[in-house]
C-alpha cells in the first residue's frame, strides 16, 4: 500500500513479529536488559493487521497496550522469545524479528537474592551467548517462499561504514530483509519517529526518510508484499 494507507494486501497472510527487549535473569530480582521500547514491534503488528493479516506478536517487556486484532504472546528472556517465534513461525508467510534480544545471559541464574559481600568485593558475572533466532528461523524456512526480516541499529567504524556492517550482517544471518537504523548520530530509544535503509539480499536498498514508525512499518510490509507475490522465489 503505497503511500501508508491502510488495505487489504496482507489478507491471508500470517505474520509474525516480534517486539521490545529481553531481560536475562540474575536473581529473582535483578536482570540484564536493553532500553527497546518495543514501538517499532507494535506498529509493524498494528500496520499488518490493518492491512489484512493474521498478526501473532511476541513481546518482550513492552509496557504498550496489546494492539487491536493482535494475537499478544508475552515473553521474558531470549530462550522464552525463541520459543514462542519458533512455535508460530511453521504457519508464518512472513517472520519480522524487530526485538531485540539480549546476547548474552548469565551462566546461571541464582534463585536466591545475591546479597553483597562484608569485605567490599564484587561478584563476577559469567555470560554465555544466546541463541541467534533471525539466523535460527531463516535457515529453517518452515514455510518454502516465507519471507523473513531482520531489525539492525548499526554505527560506522575502522572495520566498515553503517551499510557495509550491515551488508555483512544480512549475509550473516541469512535473511531476505535487513531494516537498518544508522545510531552513529545518538540514540533512537524511545523515539516516536525512525528512519532506515531496507537492503535486500537480492535488489537496491531502499531509504526511507525520517517518519513515523507507523511509516518505516508500511515501507516495511510494502517490501515483504513484493517478495511474497514474486513467483521467481
Ligand atoms: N537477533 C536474534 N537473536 C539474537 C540476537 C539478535 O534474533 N540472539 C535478531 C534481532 O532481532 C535483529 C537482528 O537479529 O532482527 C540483528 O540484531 P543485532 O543485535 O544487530 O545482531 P547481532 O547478531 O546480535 O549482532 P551485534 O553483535 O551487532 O549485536
Ligand atoms: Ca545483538
Amino acid at each position: 500500500v503505497r503511500g501508508g494507507s491502510p488495505g487489504d494486501d496482507l489478507r491471508g497472510r500470517h505474520v509474525v513479529v516480534s517486539a521490545g527487549g529481553t531481560r536475562e535473569y540474575l536473581d529473582p530480582v535483578r536482570f540484564l536488559g536493553n532500553r527497546s521500547s518495543g514501538r517499532q514491534g507494535y506498529a509493524l503488528a498494528s500496520t499488518a493487521a490493518a492491512r489484512g493479516a493474521e498478526v501473532t506478536l511476541v513481546a518482550a517487556n513492552v509496557s504498550l497496550p496489546d494492539p487491536a486484532g493482535v494475537k499478544v504472546v508475552r515473553v521474558a528472556t531470549t530462550a522464552e522469545l525463541r520459543d514462542a517465534v519458533l512455535a508460530a513461525t511453521p504457519s508464518a508467510d512472513a517472520v519480522v524479528m524487530a526485538a531485540a534480544p539480549a546476547d548474552f545471559r548469565p551462566v546461571s541464574v541464582s534463585t536466591a537474592k545475591i546479597k553483597k559481600a562484608d569485605d567490599g568485593t564484587a561478584p563476577a558475572i559469567d555470560l554465555v551467548q544466546n541463541p541467534d533466532v533471525l539466523a535460527e528461523v531463516a535457515a529453517d524456512r518452515a514455510r518454502p517462499g516465507s519471507v523473513v526480516v531482520g531489525f539492525a541499529a548499526e554505527t560506522g567504524d575502522d572495520a566498515g561504514t553503517v551499510l557495509e556492517h550491515a551488508r555483512a550482517k544480512l549475509a550473516r544471518k541469512g535473511c531476505d530483509l535487513l531494516v537498518v537504523n544508522d545510531v552513529s548520530g545518538g540514540a533512537v530509544f524511545g523515539s516516536p519517529d525512525n528512519e532506515a535503509v531496507i537492503l535486500s539480499a537480492e535488489g537496491e536498498p531502499v531509504v526511507v526518510p525520517r517518519g513515523t514508525k507507523a511509516a518505516l512499518a508500511h515501507a516495511v510490509w510494502d517490501r515483504v508484499g513484493l517478495l511474497l507475490e514474486d513467483p521467481d522465489r
